[in-house]
């Protein structure tokens, strides 16, 4: 399945999961999805982030559990064993657009310029993070690359939050925004998962 296909049940936020302690998975995710997030991305930034892979996917069946910053394709792999339904890549290389078709895996990896768009579809990549997109022109760059690249779409992370979202999500190309401002560290740390709901439900726009 494709990424864009895959993506259409999809509500349009996703939150950037970084977990530091495998107790925290669980909570995490029940706050975010009790506060309307359907797809989660569990970075592989800490230990711990493949546990709760194999953790979530096993308790929230219905929700996408997916990986995050996969720079290996071992690390592929290892989270699709694990049970992840997609993997997100903050850059793009030639084996990891090859592991995730040979997987049929939804894939988006990470782009920043035109040229690396020119790779990913040299793999017939449709659908892509574009990273990191407040540094990397924000909405004025996803704007500019509809005109070459008209049917390609776009997730936007790194500098989002609940002011810009909106501006992202009203372009054309893209089909939805991610980060970790819906479930700051500091608030994981201190197992604040009431205020991860809150921003889980103030974050998802009424669309
Ligand atoms: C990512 O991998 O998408 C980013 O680290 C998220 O960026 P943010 O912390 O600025 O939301």
């Amino acid at each position: 399945m494709s990424f864009t296909d895959w993506f259409k049940d999809i509500k349009p936020v996703m939150p950037v999961m970084v977990i530091e302690d495998i107790n925290d998975a669980e909570p995490l995710a029940e706050a975010l999805i009790s506060g309307g997030v359907t797809c989660l991305e569990i970075t592989l930034r800490t230990p711990v982030g493949l546990k709760a892979i194999e953790i979530l996917a096993k308790k929230f069946p219905d929700a996408h559990v997916g990986v995050g910053t996969v720079s290996k394709i071992e690390e592929m792999q290892r989270a699709v064993d694990a049970g992840a339904k997609f993997a997100i890549s903050p850059g793009i290389t030639a084996d990891l657009c090859e592991k995730a078709k040979s997987l049929r895996l939804p894939y988006a990896p990470g782009i920043m310029t035109p040229s690396d768009i020119l790779l990913g579809k040299q793999f017939g990549m449709e659908f892509f993070k574009f990273y990191p997109a407040d540094l990397a022109g924000g909405p004025k760059m996803l704007k500019a690359l509809q005109g070459p690249f008209p049917d390609l779409k776009f997730c936007p992370t790194g500098g989002i939050h609940y002011d810009n979202a909106m501006e992202y999500l009203s372009l054309k190309n893209v089909v939805a925004v991610g980060g970790s401002w819906v479930c700051p560290v500091e608030l994981v740390r201190n197992k604040d998962w009431q205020a991860i709901k809150t921003l889980a439900k103030k974050a998802l726009p009424n669309i």
